[in-house]
C-alpha cells in the first residue's frame, strides 16, 4: 500500500509550472489548506482520482509500423547559421554618414564587438561625435571593447579595413531611388577621393541610393578593383522577401530561404527558382498569385517605409543587411549572398553593377556564383542591367 501523501502548495506550484491545469488527489492524500488556496489562485482544479487512464489504441501491425515510421521521419529543422569562431576581428571600420542607417550599423557593429575601432563621419556639426559618445556610454553595459570615434572631417577614416558609405540624400515620399542620381553622385565622388587617399586598401560598401548606380560611381571614382567595391542591397531585399514569404505561408522566417537579385529598385528580381520554404519549392506552400504578391511586397518594401515615415527611409533592416555583408567578409558566415558588384561576363553581362550571388572574404569579392536561373529570371537580370546602364547614360 502506498503512503498517504501530504499535498502542499509547492506541489501545486510545480504542477502549474509544468503546464498542468488539473491535479489528481488520490484516496488518503492530505491536502493542506494552503495547497487548496494556491490551486484556486493558480486556476488548477483538484480532481478526486484515480482518474481513468486512456486505454492504448489497438492497431494492426501495419498501421502501428506506419505510425512509428512517421514519428521517426525527420522533421524540418531550419539549419543553424551560427557565427564561425574563426571569424576575423576588423581593426577599423569607418562609417560615412551618421543618419539612421549609419547610426544603426555603428550600434550593431559595436554590440557585436567585431572591430577594434569604429570611426563615424558626418558633415552635420556634432552628429557623428555625439553618436560615438552615446555608443561609448553604452559600453559599461554591453562591455563592448570597440573604441568609437566621430567627427565632421573625412580624415578620420584613414587606415580602415572597411569603409561603409551611407552619406547622401534619402528618398522623400513619391521619389524613386533613381531621382537621387545627380544629388548623390557628388557625395560619392568627394567621399571616394578621400577613401582613395586615406584608406587605399579598404573594402568599400556602398549603401547610398540609387544603390547600383552609386556603387558603379564609387568604383570609377576610387579606381579600386571590383573586388573591393560592393553595394548593399540584395541582402536587404532578400530579407524582406523571406519575411513576406514566411508571413504568407504562416511559417517562421528561419524556415525560408530566398534571394533577390538585379537592381535595388523596380527591376529587382526575386529568384523563385532558388527560394525554398522548409527546404521545398515555394509552390508547395503558396499559389502563383501569393508568390507574386510577396515579390511585389519585397520590391516595394523600402518605399513602404518611406511612405510611412514621410521623412527619410528605412534604417534598421538596412543596417542588419550591412552587418550580414561584414560577417561574410570576416569569415563569420559562409556561402554566397546577394551583393551588387561590377560584372565581368557573369550571367552574360558586362560593364554594369548589379545584385548577384557572391562569395566574400577578407579581400572583398572572391567570386560571383553563377547560379542557374530560369529563362524569365535571366531576362529580369538582363532588363535590370539595361535599365541601370540607361540611367547612367551608358546606353
Ligand atoms: C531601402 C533603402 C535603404 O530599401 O534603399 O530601404
Amino acid at each position: 500500500m502506498s503512503e498517504n501523501r501530504v499535498i502542499g502548495s509547492e506541489h501545486i506550484e510545480d504542477a502549474r509550472q509544468r503546464g498542468r491545469l488539473i491535479f489528481e488527489i488520490l484516496p488518503g492524500d492530505i491536502v493542506t489548506s494552503l495547497a487548496r488556496e494556491t490551486a484556486h489562485r493558480l486556476g488548477i482544479e483538484l480532481i478526486t482520482g484515480p482518474i481513468e487512464k486512456p486505454t492504448l489504441a489497438r492497431t494492426d501491425g501495419k498501421t502501428s509500423m506506419g505510425r512509428s515510421l512517421y514519428r521517426r521521419s525527420p522533421k524540418w529543422i531550419a539549419p543553424d547559421k551560427g557565427i564561425s569562431s574563426r571569424a576575423k576581428r576588423f581593426s577599423k571600420i569607418s562609417i560615412v554618414g551618421a543618419g539612421g542607417v549609419g547610426a544603426n550599423i555603428s550600434h550593431l557593429a559595436a554590440n557585436l564587438d567585431l572591430s577594434n575601432e569604429i570611426a563615424i563621419v558626418d558633415i552635420v556639426p556634432g552628429l557623428a561625435a555625439a553618436t560615438a559618445l552615446d555608443l561609448n556610454h553604452a559600453s559599461g553595459i554591453t562591455r563592448s571593447s570597440t573604441k568609437i570615434v566621430g567627427s565632421e572631417t573625412l580624415d578620420l577614416i584613414s587606415g580602415s579595413d572597411v569603409v561603409i558609405v551611407t552619406a547622401g540624400r534619402a528618398r522623400s515620399p513619391g521619389m524613386t531611388r533613381s531621382d537621387l542620381i545627380n544629388i548623390n553622385k557628388r557625395v560619392i565622388q568627394s567621399t571616394a577621393e578621400v577613401i582613395k587617399n586615406q584608406s587605399p586598401s579598404a573594402i568599400v560598401i556602398v549603401i547610398t541610393n540609387p544603390l547600383d548606380e552609386m556603387t558603379m560611381e564609387m568604383l570609377t571614382a576610387t579606381g579600386f578593383p571590383r573586388e573591393r567595391v560592393l553595394g548593399m542591397a540584395g541582402t536587404l531585399d532578400s530579407s524582406r522577401f523571406r519575411r513576406s514569404l514566411a508571413m504568407a505561408a504562416g511559417v517562421k522566417t528561419a524556415d525560408v530561404e530566398a534571394i533577390t537579385l538585379g537592381s535595388h529598385g523596380d527591376e529587382m528580381a526575386p529568384i523563385i527558382s532558388h527560394s525554398k520554404i522548409k527546404g521545398r519549392s515555394l509552390e508547395r506552400f503558396l499559389s502563383t498569385e501569393e508568390i507574386e504578391a510577396c515579390s511585389k511586397d519585397a520590391i516595394s518594401g523600402g518605399g513602404q517605409v518611406v511612405a510611412l515615415k514621410k521623412m527619410g527611409s528605412a534604417t534598421i533592416a538596412p543596417a542588419h543587411a550591412s552587418i550580414e555583408i561584414l560577417n561574410h567578409i570576416r569569415g563569420a558566415k559562409n556561402g554566397s549572398i546577394p551583393v551588387s558588384v561590377m560584372l565581368e561576363g557573369e550571367f552574360g553581362l558586362n560593364n554594369v553593377v548589379l545584385g548577384v550571388p557572391a562569395f566574400l572574404g577578407l579581400k572583398g569579392l572572391i567570386s560571383v556564383e553563377e547560379i542557374k536561373l530560369s529563362p524569365s529570371e535571366l531576362k529580369a537580370l538582363q532588363n535590370a542591367a539595361k535599365a541601370i546602364q540607361e540611367r547612367l547614360g551608358l546606353k
